[in-house]
C-alpha cells in the first residue's frame, strides 16, 4: 500500500530488506555508517567486536553519530559489520520506518516512459496512429501518485490525447482511488490528416471511452478488461456576451440564454427539459421557480417589461419564491411582494443573488 500519496514521496521499495538475524523489529537494510565532511566530534575510531579491527570514517568524511549514540546504537543491535560481521559498521535502517518516511524523488525521471511508448499505447487503442507525441500513462501516473490523494479532482486543461484521464482511471483501479478528472481540449490542426478536426470527441474522449469500456482485442490485460469508470462530455457554446443584449446584436437563443441566467443566478445544474418557453419557465432551484421574459428579438426586449398582466401569468404562488429575468418592469415593490417575486433586469442583474 502506498503511504505516501500526494505528499511528494514515493513508496520505498521492499525488496532491499531482509531479516537475517532475526531481529524483532523486522527487514532492515544496512546504510553506511559515514557521512560527508569532517567533523572532529563525530570522528573517532570504532572498533568492530568480532575482530577487534579499529575504523575510522573514510577520507574526507567522518560518521554520523557521536561517539555516545554510536555506543547506544550498538547495544541497540542497530550497528552491523557486513553481512560476515568482519567489516567496518554499517547503520540498520528498518523498513517499518522506511516505509513510513517513503523516499524522496528525484529530479531525473528515466522509469516512466517516453513519447514513443506514448504512441505505441495510443495505436493500441486506435489501431494506427492519431496523435504526434502522446505522452506516456506512466509519466503522469507517476506524476499522480506524487501529488494526489485517493479523492483529488485532476484538471488538464491541455489534454491532447487524453493520456490524463487514461492515467487517472488506471491508477484509481490499481489502488482503489476515486480520483475524477477534468480534462478541456479545444479542435486542432491534425499534421497527420492535414485538416482543423475536432479532435475532442473522436481522439480525447474516444480514448477515453475505450480504456473505461476494454478493447476486446487487446494483447494487454488491463486495455482488454477496460478500467471501468464514467464520464460526462460536454461541448462549450458561443460565449454570450450580455452587452450584445443591449446592442441587439448576435442575440444568443431562448435555451442558450436560459441556461447562462439559470446557472448563474442559482449555481444549481440547468436542466433544458424542465424549460417551458411559453410560460417563460426555465426551471427551479433550491430556492425558486425560474421565469425568462426574453426573445432574441432587439424589438421585443425593448418593448417588454413585467407587468401586473405578465406577473398574473406566473401562476399561484407554490411555496417557492418566483425569480423573474425581464428586460425591464412595470410593478411596484407591493405588488411584487404580494406575488412573491425577486426581479432581475436583464442583463445586468444576472448575477444579483450572487453578490
Ligand atoms: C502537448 S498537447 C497535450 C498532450 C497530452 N498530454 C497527451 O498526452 O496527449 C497540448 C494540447 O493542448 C491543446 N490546446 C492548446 N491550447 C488550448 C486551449 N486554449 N484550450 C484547450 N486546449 C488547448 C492542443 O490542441 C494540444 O492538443
Amino acid at each position: 500500500m502506498n503511504d505516501h500519496k500526494g505528499d511528494f514521496r514515493l513508496p520505498a521499495g521492499e525488496e532491499k530488506f531482509s531479516n537475517p538475524d532475526n531481529d524483532p523489529r523486522g527487514k532492515w537494510t544496512a546504510d553506511p555508517f559515514d557521512a560527508p565532511n569532517i567533523r572532529p566530534h563525530l570522528t573517532y575510531a570504532v572498533v568492530n567486536p568480532n575482530t577487534g579491527e579499529e575504523f575510522w570514517p573514510p577520507e574526507g568524511r567522518c560518521w554520523r553519530t557521536t561517539e555516545d549514540e554510536y555506543k547506544k546504537l550498538l547495544v541497540d543491535n542497530r550497528i552491523v559489520f557486513g553481512r560476515r560481521g568482519k567489516t567496518k559498521p554499517q547503520l540498520k535502517r528498518f523498513w517499518s520506518e522506511s516505509k513510513r518516511k517513503g523516499l524522496t524523488p528525484t529530479t531525473w525521471w528515466d522509469d516512466c516512459g517516453t513519447t514513443t511508448e506514448g504512441t505505441q499505447e495510443l495505436e493500441k487503442i486506435f489501431g494506427k496512429k492519431v496523435f504526434d507525441n502522446p505522452k506516456p500513462t506512466r509519466l503522469i501516473k507517476k506524476i499522480l501518485t506524487l501529488s494526489t490523494t485517493n479523492n483529488d479532482i485532476i484538471l488538464d486543461s491541455f489534454a491532447g490525447s487524453g493520456t490524463t484521464a487514461h492515467a487517472v482511471l488506471d491508477l484509481n483501479k490499481e489502488d482503489r482511488g476515486n480520483r475524477k478528472f477534468i480534462l478541456i481540449q479545444c479542435d486542432e490542426f491534425n499534421k497527420l490528416t492535414g485538416k482543423i478536426e475536432d479532435i475532442c470527441n473522436s481522439i480525447t474522449a474516444e480514448r477515453v471511452r475505450r480504456v473505461i469500456k476494454g478493447i476486446a482485442k487487446a494483447k494487454n490485460e488491463k486495455l482488454r478488461e477496460g478500467l471501468g469508470g464514467t464520464f460526462s462530455y460536454f461541448e462549450l457554446g458561443d460565449p454570450i456576451e450580455m452587452e450584445s443584449i443591449l446592442e441587439g446584436d448576435k442575440l444568443p437563443s431562448f435555451l442558450e440564454l436560459a441556461r447562462y441566467v439559470f446557472y448563474t443566478a442559482t449555481g444549481e445544474e440547468f436542466d433544458p427539459k424542465e424549460v417551458d418557453e411559453k410560460r417563460n419557465f426555465i426551471g427551479d432551484s433550491k430556492e425558486y421557480e425560474v421565469y425568462l421574459f426574453y426573445k432574441p428579438d432587439i424589438e421585443y426586449l425593448k418593448a417588454t417589461a413585467l407587468t401586473l398582466e405578465r406577473a398574473k401569468t406566473l401562476g399561484p404562488y407554490k411555496g417557492k419564491k418566483r425569480l423573474v429575468f425581464a428586460p425591464s418592469k412595470y410593478l411596484d415593490a407591493d405588488y411584487l411582494l404580494e406575488y412573491r417575486i425577486d426581479y432581475c433586469q436583464l442583463p445586468f442583474e444576472i448575477y444579483k443573488l450572487k453578490e
